[in-house]
């Protein structure tokens, strides 16, 4: 058949791929060709709005660059990459959970010894991180790497910044023979996603506010374990209850206990007021990650 209705069109494109080798490929264009359609069938998407959609991936794409990734936020706004995330990562009891990565991790972070701030010249109030990392039958995991990223304690990442040109508030520790580790940072707080760009615009007209509640990043990987992207997302902080990229986790929030000025764990006077935080991660072996089907 050459010519195609507004049904058979669809397994007119599918038919195309007959020839594709690789049968997980297939089966995913198969399954994108027939939900867009179907999508389109539904809602009778009219051509204004089809020209709408291509400018919008447009801008999107042109809103990329090294320090932002608009693709992301597109996802994260609308809860594909939690739901990714969650196929990939099923929760269970016994191991920490993953969370989104964000649009603002930043590969190569300073390896820093144990104990380190990571948040020299960021603005925050000082917070004290401490805990274990430990396999799900409680063994500690010597030498397991947290890669950690934030922003400052006004919820601006250095990426962000246009006067920053080197990173700020990120670091990487590792832990020591009974899997402890321990770093300063500041306590972080809610802020808005980048709303300047198309995906703010989309936020705007879906009548969505755009705030993440306040969280740390971390990449927390071990030798022979499955490496987890998590948060610690800071107890009581605002939007907890509606984070604008829906990965908030009951089980990654964490008591920040607010200490008077005094004495600080690393044993250095602190002239303000900080805070304490202490998280154990467990993770799961290798090899017991979700299958995933052909
Ligand atoms: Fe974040």
């Amino acid at each position: 058949m050459r010519e195609f209705d507004d049904k058979s069109v669809t397994e007119a494109v599918i038919g195309r791929l007959s020839d594709c080798d690789d049968a997980r490929f297939k089966r995913v264009m198969t399954s994108l060709i027939t939900h867009l359609h179907d999508f389109v069938r539904e809602v009778k998407l009219t051509e204004p709005e089809w020209i709408t959609a291509i400018e919008f991936l447009t801008a999107a794409g042109k809103t990329c660059t090294d320090k932002r990734q608009e693709f992301i936020l597109l996802s994260d706004t609308l809860g594909v990459s939690v739901l990714v995330i969650t196929l990939n990562h099923p929760a269970a009891h016994d191991s920490v959970e993953s969370t989104v990565l964000g649009p603002f991790y930043w590969e190569g972070a300073p390896d820093l010894p144990r104990g380190a701030n990571l948040a020299v010249g960021v603005k925050g109030e000082p917070a004290f991180y401490s805990g274990r990392v430990l396999a799900v039958d409680g063994q500690p995991l010597e030498n397991a790497l947290l890669d950690i990223w934030s922003g400052d304690g006004e919820g601006n990442y250095d990426m962000q910044m246009p006067e920053e040109t080197g990173m700020k508030a990120r670091g990487r520790i590792r832990t020591d023979a009974a899997g402890r580790y321990w770093f300063r940072s500041i306590r972080p707080t809610y802020y808005p996603v980048p709303t300047d760009g198309p995906v703010g615009r989309m936020l705007r007209r879906m009548g969505r506010h755009p705030y993440r509640p306040g969280h740390i990043h971390m990449i927390v990987s071990a030798p022979g374990y499955l490496p987890v992207t998590t948060h610690l997302f800071v107890a009581g902080s605002q939007y907890l209850d509606s984070d604008a990229v829906f990965g908030m986790k009951e089980s990654l929030v964490a008591q920040f206990e607010r200490h008077s000025p005094g004495v600080g764990p690393d044993g250095e006077r602190m002239e303000t007021p900080f805070y304490t935080v202490n998280y154990d991660f467990r993770l799961r072996p290798a090899g017991t990650a979700a299958r995933i089907e052909p």
